[in-house]
């Protein structure tokens, strides 16, 4: 019974493949590679070809974020005088865009640390309080080092965001008093651009020009800090105003302003006062913009930090960083508190 209904569809079916050949040239992957055969019999690479990569760049990159004292969570979560911490926002934004994270535990012995710092493509600064003691020395170490491996040719990005703009404002400033106060905490904020400055080179370079124009009318941009430092006092500096490129302003709740985003000249070094790791991954402030143009900001500035990373000549050994991976830890959801970060990474010990 079967056979003689199939005969007849299987008749219509070659008859209408046939006549879809003849009119539009939709050709089968089979029929495709039989036509190229016959038309390049030279080619011996045939069907669908992807580009060759550019073997310039590291299409696995890995991002080293330095952990800041404490357990992020006032001691709800340990009270271990050296526990040290990473948000687990951080360790999102590096992965949201294309790379992988090894935590560099601060008070780790500085083998430890500066060994697990060759095995990455790029360093991260996160937010936080701490403005002295190992903390404070490490940051300014490693901040040496990545300019060091920026001077020997790798191109070797740094972000650093909101504490992390503050310590490199204190450490290439050479004036650990150099911050002044802002009354700018749990605050969403526009970003002004500065008149005729490019922003070619820098984190704003691929923003879609509307999303560019948006952020300084809308608040897009997450602030959470109680100092800053003022564009005179920026320019004043010559250490800080030679480094760095101011690119953008902002105003806290007092109409006072503040730089909020810099560019240094010769290095791949940004340095943000705001959070752009915030909007896609805080939801403990209600002040934190999550509307889809604020989630596009931190898309982007993750999209650029990774691609200054992928042009970094490192090539760590493959185990040596799967060893040292942020997976070999897990996160702690702490977001029922309705404040702080929703989750943290906590680092008590050394490696697992
Ligand atoms: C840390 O210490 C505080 C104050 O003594 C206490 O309230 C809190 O429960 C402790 N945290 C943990 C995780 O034990
Ligand atoms: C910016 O450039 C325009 C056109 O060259 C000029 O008229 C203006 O004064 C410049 N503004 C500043 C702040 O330099
Ligand atoms: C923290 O202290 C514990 C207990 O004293 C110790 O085992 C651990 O190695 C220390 N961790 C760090 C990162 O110093």
């Amino acid at each position: 019974m079967w056979g003689y209904l199939w005969i007849p569809i299987l008749f219509s079916l070659s008859k209408e493949f046939s006549s879809v050949e003849a009119q539009s040239k939709i050709l089968l992957p089979s029929q495709r590679q039989q036509q190229q055969n016959d038309a390049v019999s030279s080619l011996s690479v045939l069907g669908p070809r992807c580009p060759v990569p550019d073997s310039k760049l590291n299409y696995r990159p890995v991002i080293g974020i330095v952990t800041h004292p404490g357990d992020g969570a006032s001691g709800r979560l340990n009270n271990a005088t050296n526990a040290s911490y990473i948000a687990a926002s951080y360790v999102k934004f590096v992965e949201s865009a294309g790379a992988r994270v090894i935590p560099l535990i601060y008070n780790e012995p500085e083998d430890v640390l500066f060994e697990k710092l060759e095995l990455v493509n790029g360093v991260l600064y996160t937010g936080g309080w701490a403005k002295d003691g190992l903390y404070y020395e490490i940051v300014e170490k490693v901040f040496k080092k990545i300019l060091e491996k920026n001077d020997a040719g790798d191109h070797f990005p740094l972000y650093a965001h909101c504490l992390g703009f503050e310590l490199l404002t204190m450490i290439i400033g050479k004036d650990k008093n150099i911050l002044e106060s802002f009354n700018a905490a749990d605050q969403a904020s526009t970003l002004q651009f500065i008149e005729n400055t490019s922003i070619e080179g820098t984190v704003f370079q691929r923003f879609p020009p509307q999303l560019i124009k948006k952020l300084s009318t809308d608040c897009l941009v997450m602030q959470n800090h109680h100092y800053g430092i003022s564009p005179e006092t920026l320019r004043k500096n010559l250490d800080l105003s030679r480094f760095f490129k101011m690119l953008t302003t902002s105003a806290d709740e007092d109409n006072k302003v503040y730089v909020s985003t810099v560019q240094a000249y010769d290095y791949p070094v940004t340095a943000f006062q705001w959070h752009p790791e915030k909007n896609a991954f805080e939801w403990g402030s209600s002040a934190i913009p999550h509307s889809e143009d604020a989630i596009e900001v931190t898309q982007h500035v993750a999209n650029y930090f990774i691609s200054e990373a992928r042009r970094s000549v490192n090539r760590p050994p493959a185990q040596k960083v799967l060893d040292n991976l942020i997976y070999n830890y897990r996160p702690t959801f702490c977001g029922k508190a309705g404040k702080g970060f929703d989750e943290v990474y906590i680092f008590t010990q050394h490696q697992p």
